[in-house]
């Protein structure tokens, strides 16, 4: 039998606790224990800073740490412990770190597999296009970063609501039931449903200016689609919203994003009269200038509308019946909304609304925000905000038509002899807006480049992709596979983990893999996971570059190929959460 696999970080992350708990008792619970890579690799393989210790220990950092070594004896994982200043850094023996890393790994033990269930539900609410209004460049990041944080979430242990709140509902319906009965072509419509109703909205919005009997129109119309009566305007209201989600779903699929619930605005329609008496029963809303309102006089922001004076709900309205309805439904611990940063008053509103309300969740309703998309403006030779040929509207399927036509390119120059070329540029055009988007922090604006962003080589998509199909193609050499390799590892006597002592560098930047998907949730932030890849696909190259895998010694080689079937394996995962493929060949 095959020892227990055990992951070294969180092993060390025990021991550290132990020594903590024996200075400091019950005390010692609330302290962090980061444990990082230190700067200098000289320094050992792991290092705990220990500033955080040395109030409660009543000393100096230095001191701290030293009391700490003192506690945490060398055993057959941990080689060395050792205070140096401030850190107190330690070591593992490299055969054990080899062994646990690689099978840790191959056999999806946590954290490199999916994690034990933790019971905390979380809902995602992400993407949110508006239908039959132009998807925008906010709504591409929406759906990227949305999608990652809830496919994180759903390998880190949680019960993961991902919800489309589809912008289906509100008085911009009314604007495009008019546009429709002016301009509307049923066969444009047919053909191309977003840029017709793109089309037609935007001539709306212009000839509104002289014709100012449109609004009327418009505000009649949207009127009588609120009425919930069978009519007119709900027939085309309903036609053109089943033929937009129809429409999405292409742009979706490519972009590999998937949701739980489809639930948009019109959802709330007949939930949102309940919601507005349960506020008022609460006694949290006034009237103002004949309008229903929650006011926040002491943090001095606008009041949160819940009706207007005419009667008709809002925006807010529709989230506030969503939250009921999200509480209600599935429980929901932590609520986070990836919408981007222009909206960053609306979710306070609506958190502040929770908290007078007294609900336990109001301080986990969270808004995920963004930067903006930057496009090159040649002219002025700047950066600047984003505005493609349509405007500020983008059309997805050309955006990712795009980057596949780019791919494809590259590959005609540099491997014409592809089989599968299709599917490739597929694969690694969609990847790379994936990955461009998913690459910096969340709140920086992301700069749309082409050259950059398709490029195998820097910090992109196709870069790792690479890094993983090089993997493959060492696996196909030796006959062997992924599974492969998993069985080998299993069988007796299988892997002689001594022989990848030259791989801590590698085994190492594996191993970050549990503490990253920790911080990336912490921070709802994808980037941090991003990052890792690019570090574990620049590992990686550095070790193929020094080292054969395919050599003589029968048993190097199969050692080598455990920690390339590692490799391919932990990329694909860290990779798929992303949202982005892993081709076995590129
Ligand atoms: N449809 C909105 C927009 O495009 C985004 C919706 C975000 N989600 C929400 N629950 N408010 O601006």
């Amino acid at each position: 039998m095959n020892p227990q696999v055990l992951d070294p970080n969180a092993y060390l992350e025990g021991l550290v606790r132990n020594a903590l708990g024996e200075l400091l008792g019950e005390e010692a619970a609330v302290l962090p224990v980061s444990l990082d890579r230190p700067r200098q690799p000289e320094h050992g393989d792991l290092g705990l800073p220990c500033f955080p210790y040395a109030k409660a220990l009543k000393t100096n950092p230095a001191q701290a740490a030293s009391m700490l070594a003192e506690r945490i004896r060398p055993d057959t994982l941990v080689s060395e412990v050792r205070p140096t200043g401030p850190f107190l850094n330690f070591r593992f023996h490299p055969k054990a770190l080899a062994e646990n890393v690689v099978r840790g790994i191959l056999e999806e033990k946590e954290p490199y597999g999916p994690w034990a269930s933790n019971g905390l539900s979380v809902v995602i609410d992400f993407s949110s296009p508006n239908i039959a209004k132009p998807f925008h460049l906010g709504h591409l990041r929406s759906t990227v970063i949305g999608a990652a944080l809830r496919r994180l979430y759903r390998f880190t242990g949680h019960e993961v609501h991902g919800i489309n709140h589809l912008g289906d509902w509100g008085s911009q319906f009314g604007k495009i039931i008019v546009a429709w009965r002016e301009w509307g072509d049923e066969k444009a419509l047919q053909k191309d449903p977003m840029r017709h109703l793109f089309d037609i909205y935007v001539r709306y919005q212009r000839e509104e200016k002289e014709r100012p009997e449109l609004k009327e129109q418009a505000a009649e119309a949207f009127r009588r689609l609120e009425s919930g009566e069978e009519n007119e305007e709900r027939a085309i209201w309903k036609k053109l919203r089943d033929i937009s989600l129809q429409a999405f779903q292409g742009p979706y699929k490519r972009l590999r994003v998937e949701f739980d619930h489809m639930t948009g605005e019109s959802f709330y329609e007949d939930k949102m009269e309940a919601v507005i008496q349960e506020l008022e029963k609460a006694g949290i809303t006034t009237v103002s200038e004949g309008a229903l309102v929650v006011e926040f006089p002491e943090q001095k922001i606008p009041p949160c509308i819940l009706r207007k004076s005419d009667g008709t709900t809002i925006y807010a309205t529709r989230d506030l019946a969503a939250l009921f309805y999200r509480r209600e439904t599935y429980h929901f611990d932590k609520a986070l909304y990836v919408v981007g940063s222009e909206q960053k008053l609306h979710f306070r509103q609506l958190a502040l609304v929770l908290e007078k309300l007294g609900w336990p969740q109001a301080k986990n309703v969270q808004h995920v925000d963004f930067g903006l998309i930057l496009f090159f403006n040649q002219e002025k030779g700047r950066w600047e905000k984003g505005k493609t040929r349509s405007g500020n509207a983008i059309f997805l399927d050309e955006v990712l038509d795009e980057a596949v036509a780019g791919v494809k390119k590259i590959i005609e120059e540099k491997n014409p002899d592809l089989p599968d070329k299709e599917a490739i540029a597929e694969a690694v055009g969609v990847s790379a807006i994936i990955f461009n988007d998913l690459k910096n922090g969340r709140i920086k604006d992301v700069k749309f480049d082409w050259n950059e962003m398709l490029s195998f080589e820097g910090e992109t998509g196709p870069y790792v992709q690479y890094a993983g199909a090089r993997l493959s193609s060492i696996l196909r050499k030796a006959g062997s596979s992924v599974p492969a390799m998993t069985q080998s590892i299993a069988s007796e006597g299988g892997i002689d983990f001594e022989l990848l002592s030259d791989a801590t560098p590698v085994l190492l930047t594996m191993m970050e893999f549990g503490p990253t998907l920790k911080r990336a949730l912490e921070k709802n932030e994808p980037s941090i996971l991003t990052n890792l890849m690019i570090r574990i696909a620049s590992e990686i190259h550095s070790f193929l570059r020094d080292h054969r895998v395919l050599g003589e010694d029968p048993d190097l080689t199969r050692a080598r190929l455990a920690l390339v079937a590692a490799g391919r394996k932990i990329l694909e995962t860290g990779l798929e959460i992303l949202g982005v493929t892993s081709p076995e060949r590129m």
